[in-house]
């Protein structure tokens, strides 16, 4: 088996965001993809070990942020290398309100779910989550794919996300 072939598949780089009242959780996702078109539903799949992860089993609910390919890499840093269990993702970013989820301003697209089926996929949870609203906030910008994100920001991606590569398998 020639695991590289992983990492041929093609992805985006998001954020996925939920609240329970005035508790903000979020962290960077690879793993959202559209379901279906009619209702549309969005999948993504969050570690287990995750604050995120227990924020949206708790509320029900996620958003998901499409990040352009101008977006701070710091941000993807802070939100995808740290836990909202030590730090307060929020505090210095812009985001509004969406079905009472924080969206960051930076998205160039955003689409807020309800969670209709989990399913237990070993260390990760996938959420199945029907469509309540989406818009888009930038013409302009480009979404970051995940080859972007590898090859012009020379991103990596850490123990958590679906895609991680130890790095035995990189030599
Ligand atoms: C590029 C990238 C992609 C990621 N994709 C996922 C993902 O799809 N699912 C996931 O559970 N974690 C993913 N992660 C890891 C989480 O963002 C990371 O574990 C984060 O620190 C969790 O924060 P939290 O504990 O506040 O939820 C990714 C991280 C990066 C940098």
């Amino acid at each position: 088996m020639n695991r590289k072939a992983l990492q041929k598949l093609s992805y985006g780089v998001y954020l996925v965001t939920t609240a329970n009242g005035n508790q903000f959780a979020g962290c960077v996702a690879n793993s959202a993809m559209q379901i279906t078109s009619a209702p549309a539903q969005i999948a993504v799949s969050l570690n287990h070990d995750n604050a995120t992860h227990d924020a949206v089993v708790q509320a029900g609910k996620f958003a998901v942020a499409v990040l352009p390919t101008d977006v701070e890499p710091s941000l993807i840093g802070g939100f995808g290398y740290r836990s909202g269990r030590d730090i307060n993702k929020f505090a210095e970013i812009l985001y509004q309100m969406q079905d009472g989820m924080p969206v960051p301003r930076v998205a160039m697209a955003w689409i807020t779910c309800e969670v209709v089926q989990t399913m237990d996929a070993g260390t990760h949870t996938i959420f199945l989550g029907k469509v309540l609203d989406c818009d888009v906030t930038r013409e302009d910008a480009f979404p970051m794919t995940y080859q972007y994100y590898h090859t012009v920001i020379k991103g990596q991606s850490p123990k958590n996300a679906p895609t991680y590569v130890p790095p035995e398998e990189n030599a």
